[in-house]
C-alpha cells in the first residue's frame, strides 16, 4: 500500500534556477522561497555553495540564505560539494547539506571534476564537520539509471555509491534520475539498490522529467514505500553538466496526483500554483506543470 503522507522538498530555487543563463536577482529567489514556504512546503533546497565559475547562477548563495525569513518547521538545505563549500555555507545556518555524487564515473568527472572514489574522500570531511555541527547530511546519487556520457547505469553502481556514502556517515540518499531517462521498473531497481544500504525512511527520489516519465517513476517509488521526493515548482530545472536534461517533475503535478490518491502533503495547491506563476512570469515563460496549466485555464 502507498504511504499515507509524503514529504516533498522543493528544489526549484536550486536545481530549478542553477541552469538559467540570465541572472535571477537574489530578491526574486528569496521571494520564491517565501512563496514556497507559505504554500506549505516543509523543506526547500535553496542554493549551492559551489564554484561560481562552474555555476554562476548560484554565486549569490550567502545573500539568498541571509535574506530568507525563516518559518518555524521549515528546513533549508544547500549543496556543498567539498569542505570549502561547507565552510562557506556554515555562516548561513543550513538545516541540511547535500553532498552530490554520481553512479557514473564520467558524470562525476564532468559535474564535480573528480571520480567517484575521490568524491567520497571530499564528502567525508564535509559529513564529519556537518554532523559535528548538528547539520543533517543528505547525499545525492546522480545518474542512478542513466548517464549522458555512459548510457545505461546498472543498479549495482547505485548500491556501490550508496555503500560508500553510508560508510562515511551520510544520513540519507536521494536516488536521482538526472536526465529523466528512467522508466518505472528501472527506477525501482535503482531504489532497491539504495535500500540495500539505507532504510526506507532515509531514501528519497529525485526525478527529472525529460522523457515525461517522472510522475510514473514517482508512483513506482511510492509502490516501494518511498515517501520523500525532490520536486521543482513549475517544473523548473536541469543540470548545466547534463546536456539536454530538463526540469524536475513539477511539484504541482506531484501534489495533484498525491491529493487525488488521498495522500497528505501539507501543501496548498493553489498557493503553490501562485508560486509557480510568480517565477514563470519572472523568467518570461510558461509553467511546465500540466496540473497548474489546466487549473489556470479552467
Ligand atoms: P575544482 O576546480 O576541481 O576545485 O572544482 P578545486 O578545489 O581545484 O578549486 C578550484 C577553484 O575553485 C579554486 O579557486 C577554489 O577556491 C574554488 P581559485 O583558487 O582558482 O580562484 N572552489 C570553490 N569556490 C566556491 N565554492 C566551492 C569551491 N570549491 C572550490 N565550494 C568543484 C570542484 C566541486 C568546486 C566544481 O566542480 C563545482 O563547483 N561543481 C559544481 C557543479 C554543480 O553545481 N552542478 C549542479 C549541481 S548537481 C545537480 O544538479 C544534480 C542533482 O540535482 C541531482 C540530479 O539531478 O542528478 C543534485
Ligand atoms: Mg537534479
Amino acid at each position: 500500500s502507498y504511504p499515507s503522507r509524503v514529504k516533498l522538498v522543493d528544489v526549484g530555487p536550486r536545481d530549478g534556477l542553477q541552469n538559467e543563463k540570465s541572472p535571477v536577482p537574489a530578491a526574486v529567489k528569496i521571494a520564491l522561497v517565501h512563496r514556497l514556504q507559505d504554500a506549505g512546503l516543509r523543506e526547500v533546497e535553496v542554493t549551492s555553495f559551489v564554484s561560481p565559475k562552474w555555476v554562476p547562477q548560484m554565486a549569490d548563495n550567502a545573500e539568498v540564505m541571509a535574506g530568507i525569513q525563516r518559518k518555524p518547521g521549515v528546513r533549508y538545505s544547500v549543496l556543498t560539494p567539498n569542505l570549502k563549500g561547507f565552510e562557506a555555507a556554515l555562516a548561513s545556518r543550513p538545516d541540511e547539506v547535500v553532498v552530490f555524487g554520481a553512479a557514473s564515473e564520467a558524470f562525476s568527472q564532468k559535474n564535480i571534476n573528480c571520480g567517484i572514489a575521490e568524491s567520497i574522500e571530499r564528502f567525508a570531511p564535509v559529513t564529519e564537520a556537518a554532523r559535528a555541527a548538528g547539520i543533517y547530511v543528505r547525499g545525492a546519487i546522480s545518474c542512478a539509471v542513466g548517464c549522458p556520457y555512459e548510457g545505461e547505469v546498472a543498479p549495482e553502481r547505485v548500491a556501490y555509491v550508496a555503500q560508500l556514502m553510508k560508510q562515511i556517515g551520510v544520513q540519507h540518499v536521494g536516488v536521482a534520475d538526472t536526465i529523466g531517462v528512467g522508466t518505472p521498473r528501472k527506477v525501482q531497481r535503482a531504489i532497491e539498490a539504495a535500500l540495500q544500504h539505507y532504510a526506507l525512511d532515509d531514501v528519497s527520489g529525485h526525478f527529472h522529467d525529460t522523457y515525461g516519465q517522472a510522475l510514473a517513476n514517482t508512483l513506482a517509488a511510492l509502490e516501494l514505500g518511498v515517501w520523500q521526493f525532490d520536486t521543482s515548482v513549475a517544473g523548473l530545472g536541469g543540470c548545466p553538466y547534463a546536456k539536454g536534461a530538463t526540469g524536475n517533475v513539477a511539484t504541482e503535478d506531484v501534489v495533484y496526483m498525491l491529493h487525488g490518491m488521498g495522500i497528505e502533503t501539507g501543501i496548498n495547491l493553489d498557493k503553490l500554483i501562485d508560486a509557480g506563476v510568480y517565477i514563470s512570469d519572472f523568467l518570461g515563460r510558461k509553467t511546465q506543470s500540466r496540473a497548474a496549466t489546466a487549473i489556470l485555464n479552467k
